[in-house]
């Protein structure tokens, strides 16, 4: 097989890298998947173990000689592994701001050296507290004072973006930046902070919801099979897209107070809500936006992508996969 058609996942045994090397693998692509396991779970890919189009190395993107070999061999490389999720990064500041930075930075380096087409996955929390609605790929980022640790994770990410940017200026490195909005669906867990699969699984318990502030701050969730479809669609363009950036979510929006109604209904759990302030929840120095809506009319101009499953379809799903674990637990 070329080359062209080997591509390298990092953070590949994490949520959406692992529904990526599935729908990978079925397009007959050879994958290759690189995590560290600090938020990925061997789980996610051991079924993908006997394909011989597939390969799981568990090591950190930081270690170079294993990071040069892998990308010599693959041409393109999907960059996915960074610390992930609101609780994780108040809790890890140095490490989230380490394994941002200085991973993207080992995996643009090579892909200069070996002219890899890249994919860089960044986040909506570059806007910052903007209030613009929707958010436009070009509009003014409005960040928090570096004493809020909540904001080094948007920052290193767009630092992550700034490098990206500056090797497609300087050598023409094929290299496409998506922000992706709250991504959501099977295999996802809630142990670091995410609100879905926390609410789905407390409402298949019986337990109250935890609503965080008034529960009157909105989001926009988009199925984790969309956001895949997005990135091999925007991957795959080998002479457009390449230096720009892609807003990928859901422009279906919101309450979070919303959210566990619908669980709640969704699910036909008996849980309640439970109003509970942030600073119980994360302490001080944690700053949380009103809304986050994207404007996705960029990627849709672009590759003709637009979300096809509902917030139904979500809660159905995420249900579906937690109820199996929950049977196994
Ligand atoms: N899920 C979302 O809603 C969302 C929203 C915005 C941006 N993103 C971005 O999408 C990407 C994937 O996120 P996800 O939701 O699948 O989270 P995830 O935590 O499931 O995936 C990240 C993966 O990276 C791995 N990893 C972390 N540090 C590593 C290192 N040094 N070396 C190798 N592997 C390492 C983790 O073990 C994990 O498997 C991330 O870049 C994240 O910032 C996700």
């Amino acid at each position: 097989m070329d080359r062209d058609e080997h591509v390298l996942i990092t953070g590949g045994a994490g949520f959406i890298g692992s529904h990526l090397a599935r729908a990978l693998l079925k397009a007959g692509r050879r994958v290759t998947i690189i995590d560290n396991l600090s938020t990925g779970l061997h789980a996610n890919v051991a079924d993908l173990e006997g394909d011989p189009n597939f390969r799981l190395f568990v090591d950190t993107i930081q270690d170079v000689p294993l990071m040069q070999k892998l990308m010599l061999d693959c041409g393109t490389v999907y960059h996915l592994a960074s610390a992930v999720g609101v609780k994780l990064i108040m809790e890890q500041p140095v490490a989230t701001i380490d394994t941002i930075y200085q991973g993207t930075e080992v995996v643009l380096r090579l892909a200069r050296r070996y002219r890899n087409r890249v994919l860089i996955t960044s986040t909506s929390e570059v806007y910052g507290k903007s209030e613009k609605v929707p958010y436009c790929e070009d509009d003014d980022r409005v960040e928090g004072p570096t004493t809020k640790h909540r904001w080094a994770y948007a920052c290193a990410k767009a630092l992550d973006e700034f490098l990206a940017l500056a090797h497609w200026k300087e050598t023409r490195l094929p290299v496409t930046i998506v922000r992706l909005f709250n991504t959501v669906g099977p295999r996802q867990r809630g142990q670091y902070g995410m609100v879905v699969p926390n609410f789905v699984q407390r409402a298949l318990r019986g337990e109250d919801l935890e609503v965080h502030g008034d529960g009157q701050q909105s989001r926009c969730f988009c199925h984790v099979y969309d956001v895949v479809r997005a990135l091999i669609l925007l991957a795959d363009q080998k002479s457009n897209c390449l230096g720009q950036i892609y807003n990928v979510g859901s422009t279906e929006e919101l309450s979070i107070r919303q959210l566990a109604e619908l669980i709640i209904r969704e699910t036909g759990s008996e849980s309640k809500l439970r109003v509970i302030p942030y600073q119980a929840v994360y302490g001080d120095g944690f700053e949380d936006m009103r809304r986050r809506v994207p404007s996705i009319q960029k990627i849709h101009e672009a590759v003709g992508w637009t979300p096809s499953l509902s917030m139904q379809d979500i809660i159905q799903d995420v249900a579906s996969d937690l109820r199996v674990q929950m049977a196994n637990d």
